[in-house]
């Protein structure tokens, strides 16, 4: 008979079995592999070169007895050796007679074929004859290691070093051996310049257009300093001529070029004769003066130009031109009249407006108001609003005036009667005349 505690012993050592082997059902076993650890190690041969399959792996186990060995996974073969591998990870299952097994991970890591090597490039080389032609050579060889094959400027590899039909710059060889392994060098070519020392002087003369408006100026140049000239204004096309004709006023730049294309430049400055010159343009002035009391102010000039060609525009002070002649609506104050020709020659006239003075009748009315009307409109006393004493007022109000003291509606003024028939009438003789400050 089992006690209770031993019988729950066995329950539990049966389900640690059914866990380690993965059997289900049957009677619970003693597990062969229980306690044991087998343990893979390899001895281990690197591939020769990246890209080499040449790697091995030497596995031994312990933990057991009577092992077989399987390369990631595959089938299981007695030994432990394998061959023709690749850089990589690799996984080593040993299994022992008794069915135990264990795993070792391994890492083959391919040499690198070109550590320690330095492969040096020289050569020799010569220049291109001239800018733009592809003739330099350059002929290169490399040490450090053997079959090489040779690339310039990243060009396809070839077996020789020799390099022909090359321009002028900076030449990069790169030489490759067979394991891929490379060293550079770098070669200048100098194409030679076939302008250094060559002095090209360009000279000419020039025809002025015969006015501003004409293109019928020209300039005649020639080179010397070198031979096979052609020539280009303003960077225009080159033509064999040095010689430009049709030319309005203005600056040019005539380049000569060589039959190398070396070059150089002179600058010329075509000048349209002044149409003003021996010109002299005048302004007269009549004058409008400003009558005084009144708005919009009325002082006018009216131009007259002479000394230029028709026709003339006009501008007052500093303002723009017009075609007309008369300025009008001015106020009192000096100006500036300028008339500008066809051919724009300036002239210009000084003009003054004045206030023009108080005619006869509006100062025959102002003495009469003084007389008769100031004791009571006046700055301090302004009856009805009005003060005469101010000459303006007598022309803006002249309407109330005569209303008041011609008229006498609704009452006279003064209101103490109407004044005498001829004081009276020297109002209306001027208001019939306009009542202006200036009637
Ligand atoms: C003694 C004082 C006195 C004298 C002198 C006098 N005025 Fe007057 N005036 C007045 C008074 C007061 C009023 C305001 C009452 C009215 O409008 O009748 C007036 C008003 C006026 C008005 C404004 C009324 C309106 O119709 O708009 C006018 C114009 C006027 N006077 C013109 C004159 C003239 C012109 C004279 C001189 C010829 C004159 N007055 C002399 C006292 C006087």
């Amino acid at each position: 008979m089992r006690s209770p505690l031993q019988l729950i012993s066995s329950l539990i050592f049966g389900i640690f079995i059914l866990n380690s082997c993965g059997k289900g059902g049957g009677t619970p076993a003693t597990d062969p592999c229980r306690g044991v650890t087998v343990t893979v190690t390899s001895s281990i041969t690197n591939p020769s070169a990246p890209g080499q399959s040449n790697g091995s792996l030497v596995a031994s186990a312990t933990g057991g007895t009577g092992f077989s060995f399987s390369l990631n996974g595959g089938a299981f073969q007695s030994s432990g050796s394998f061959n023709n591998l690749a850089s990589g990870s690799y996984t080593v299952t040993a299994k022992s007679s008794t069915g135990c097994s264990g795993t070792g991970n391994f890492t083959l890591t391919a040499n690198n074929p070109c550590a320690g090597l330095t492969i040096t490039v020289n050569g020799t080389f010569t220049n291109p004859t001239g800018p733009g032609t592809n003739n330099g050579t350059i002929s290169a060889s490399a040490s450090g290691s053997s079959g090489f094959t040779f690339s310039i400027d990243g060009n396809a590899y070839q077996s020789s070093g020799n390099f022909t039909g090359l321009g002028g710059g900076l030449h990069m060889v790169t030489a490759k051996d067979l394991n891929g392994c490379t060293g550079t060098a770098n070669f200048t070519l100098v194409a030679p310049d076939p302008c250094a020392g060559v002095n090209i002087v360009v000279t000419g003369t020039v025809t002025n257009p015969t006015s501003a408006s004409s293109a019928n100026g020209a300039i005649s140049t020639s080179a010397t300093g070198s031979t096979g000239f052609t020539f280009s204004l303003n960077s225009g096309a080159y033509q064999p001529s040095g010689n430009f004709t049709g030319l309005p006023a203005g600056n040019y730049t005539v380049t000569a070029k060589d039959a190398n294309g070396c070059f150089n430049s002179a600058n010329f400055s075509l000048v349209a004769p002044n149409p003003c010159s021996g010109v002299t343009v005048q302004v007269t002035n009549a004058i409008t003066g400003v009558t005084p009391c009144q708005l919009p102010a009325n002082g006018s000039i009216t131009a007259t130009p002479s000394g230029g060609t028709s026709p003339y525009t006009f501008s007052l002070n500093t303002g723009g031109y017009q075609p007309s002649n008369i300025f009008n609506g001015l106020v009192a104050g000096s100006y500036v009249v300028n008339a500008k020709d066809v051919n724009g020659c300036i002239g210009s006239g000084n003009a003054v407006i004045n206030s023009l003075p108080a005619g006869p009748l509006f100062n025959a009315v102002k003495a009469l108001l003084q007389a008769e009307c100031v004791s009571c409109h006046n700055a301090a006393l302004q009856n009805g609003g009005m003060d005469w004493t101010v000459d303006c007022n007598i022309v803006t109000f002249k309407d109330r005036i005569k209303i008041r003291a011609v008229d006498g509606t609704p009452s006279s003024m003064p209101p103490t009667g109407l004044l005498p028939l001829s004081e009276r009438q020297k109002i209306t003789n001027w208001i019939t005349a306009g009542g202006r400050y200036t009637d």
